[in-house]
């Protein structure tokens, strides 16, 4: 009995440094719902960056980067960092602000101002009104596209999908991807197309950390595809982290990943077949590259390795793609594929270079502002 006390009181002690060391994170939290709207909606007007981020255990990247600024700092370069933001913040609204697009008939013309109130979009001649633009989802590496919440008398809360998107390519206002011609049904869907229900949901949950849609407001917002989007809360790793030298393994750590759990962690955004009508599974268009888990699902590099080939081989989940030479593309091909290797076979073509360009084809979707490179890897009948 008096060993095991013996035994527990170093623990209790740092069970108590512990909680002082996480005190200072719950006063920032408290703080922080004093904050203005722009900073207690999770997102500051700089940088899109989250302010202090909150329920249910969740701690912010800033955290993490305590103890793991090699990662932080890659991930802050990704897309995935940079996806959800403020309409009025400066970097958003100068996009759009003071230019028109003229999206034609039944539409009309958009003209973009940013005041006081923020960014809004108005149809100069048919009427004086103008829209509110509350947030913008993408990078901007290749788009941005502005969605608004408003109140529905059926719906309570919908989303607003702004008709013009902004465009790398060209620095010019262009339609929004996905949106059929249709006549608008009433003078909101003239700015925008009308999301409900779960897409309206979906369409945030992909884009951010945590929040969800309520009362023309998102509760719970932490912009950004950030580090617990992916390893999940962190305030238990980072109890744990501060009082010992090697905490047991975290949340769904590299260790416990395995091939299929991480397919399901990317292809929940990235889309998985589920998601993709049996049609088009069936029939393959060129617009599926745009879901790589749907094509390396039927590669069969992934089909006959056993496990052994996932996102992660080829892709270091925190570091952009842009960043990645075409020989560091090529060396994850020939970690398998090589002529002295018996047990893959290799290629009679080109042994050691060009792998990406005539197995994993680049297909640009100009309407999307980018282009998709197929991953149903595989011989193309046209090489
Ligand atoms: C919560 C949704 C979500 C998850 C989970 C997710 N992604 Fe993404 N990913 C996105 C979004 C949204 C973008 C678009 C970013 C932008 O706006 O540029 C993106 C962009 C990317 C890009 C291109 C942008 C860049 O800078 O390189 C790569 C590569 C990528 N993701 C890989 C992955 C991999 C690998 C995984 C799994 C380890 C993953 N993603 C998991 C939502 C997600
Ligand atoms: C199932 C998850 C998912 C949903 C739902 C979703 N997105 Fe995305 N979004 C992604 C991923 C993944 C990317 C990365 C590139 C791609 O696949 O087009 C992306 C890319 C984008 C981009 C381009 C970013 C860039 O610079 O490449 C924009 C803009 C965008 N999404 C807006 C939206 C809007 C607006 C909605 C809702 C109406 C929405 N997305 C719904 C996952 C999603
Ligand atoms: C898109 C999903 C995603 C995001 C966002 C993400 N990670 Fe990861 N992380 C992963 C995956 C998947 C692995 C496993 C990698 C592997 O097995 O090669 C991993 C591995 C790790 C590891 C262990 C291996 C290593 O690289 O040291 C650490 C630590 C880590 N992540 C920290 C972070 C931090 C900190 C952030 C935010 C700044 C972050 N991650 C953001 C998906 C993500
Ligand atoms: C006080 C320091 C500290 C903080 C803060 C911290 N970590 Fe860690 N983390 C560690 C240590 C130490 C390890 C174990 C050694 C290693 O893998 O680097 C670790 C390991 C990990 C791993 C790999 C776990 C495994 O099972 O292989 C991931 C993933 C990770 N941390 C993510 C995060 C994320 C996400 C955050 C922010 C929410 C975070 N960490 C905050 C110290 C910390
Ligand atoms: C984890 C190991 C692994 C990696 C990494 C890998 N492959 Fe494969 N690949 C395989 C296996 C297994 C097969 C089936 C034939 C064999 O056993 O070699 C295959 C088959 C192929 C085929 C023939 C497909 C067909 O339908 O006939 C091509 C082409 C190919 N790989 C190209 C690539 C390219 C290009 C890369 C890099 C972008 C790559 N592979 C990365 C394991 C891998
Ligand atoms: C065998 C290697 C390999 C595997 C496995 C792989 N990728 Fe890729 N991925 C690539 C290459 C090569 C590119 C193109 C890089 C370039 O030239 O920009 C790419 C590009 C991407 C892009 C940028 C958009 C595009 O299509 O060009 C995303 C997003 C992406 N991959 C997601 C994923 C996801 C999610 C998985 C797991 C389901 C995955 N990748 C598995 C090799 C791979
Ligand atoms: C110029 C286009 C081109 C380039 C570059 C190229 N390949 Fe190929 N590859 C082909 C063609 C065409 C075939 C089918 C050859 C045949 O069946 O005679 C093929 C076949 C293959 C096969 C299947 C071989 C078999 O016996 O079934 C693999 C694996 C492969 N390539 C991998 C690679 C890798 C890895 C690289 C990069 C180091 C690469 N290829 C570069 C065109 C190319």
């Amino acid at each position: 009995m008096k060993r095991g006390f013996v035994f527990l009181l170093p623990f209790v002690v740092i069970l108590w440094l512990v909680l002082r060391a996480v005190l200072p994170i719950t006063d920032l939290v408290a703080q922080d719902s004093r904050l203005p709207a722009e900073k207690a909606a999770g997102l500051t007007g700089e940088t899109g960056v989250e302010a202090n981020p909150v329920e249910d255990g969740y701690v912010g990247r800033e955290v993490c980067r305590e103890c793991h600024a090699g990662n932080y700092d890659l991930h802050a370069m990704h897309g995935h960092a940079h996806t959800f933001a403020l309409a009025s913040d400066k970097e958003v609204a100068s996009k759009f602000a003071g230019r028109e697009f003229d999206y034609g008939e039944p539409y009309g013309k958009y003209e973009y101002t940013q005041d006081e109130d923020g960014l809004s979009v108005r149809i100069p001649g048919q009427s004086e009104e103008s829209f509110p633009l509350q947030y913008a989802l993408g990078s901007g590496h290749h788009a941005i596209t502005l969605l608004s919440l408003a109140k529905d008398a059926e719906k309570g809360t919908v989303a607003y999908e702004h008709r013009g998107s902004w465009f790398r390519d060209r620095d010019r206002i262009g339609r929004t991807p996905g949106q059929p011609l249709t006549v608008p049904e009433s003078e909101a869907e003239r700015f925008g197309m009308k999301h409900v229900d779960n897409v309206m949901q979906k369409c945030i949950y992909c884009h951010t950390t945590t929040g969800t849609v309520a009362d023309q407001r998102i509760v719970g917002l932490t912009a950004n595809v950030n580090c617990e989007k992916c390893h999940g809360p962190g305030a238990e790793h980072v109890r744990q982290a501060r009082a010992m030298k090697e905490p047991p393994p975290f949340s769904i750590g590299s260790d416990k990943w395995d091939t299929e759990s991480e397919i399901q962690l990317c292809g929940d955004c990235h889309r998985l077949p589920e998601a993709i009508t049996l049609k088009e599974l069936r029939e393959y268009p060129d617009k599926l590259a745009r879901f790589q888990p749907v094509g390396l699902l039927r590669s069969k590099c992934f089909i006959q390795s056993e496990g052994a080939l996932r996102c992660t081989t080829c892709h270091n989940p925190h570091r952009t793609i842009s960043e990645v030479s075409e020989a560091e593309h090529i060396a994850n091909c020939i970690k398998c594929h090589q002529p002295e290797k018996t047990s893959h076979v290799s290629c009679p073509v080109s042994a050691s270079e060009g792998c990406v360009k005539c197995h994993m084809p680049k297909y640009d979707f100009e309407s999307l502002g980018t282009g998709f490179h197929d991953h149903w890897i595989r011989v193309h009948p046209e090489d």
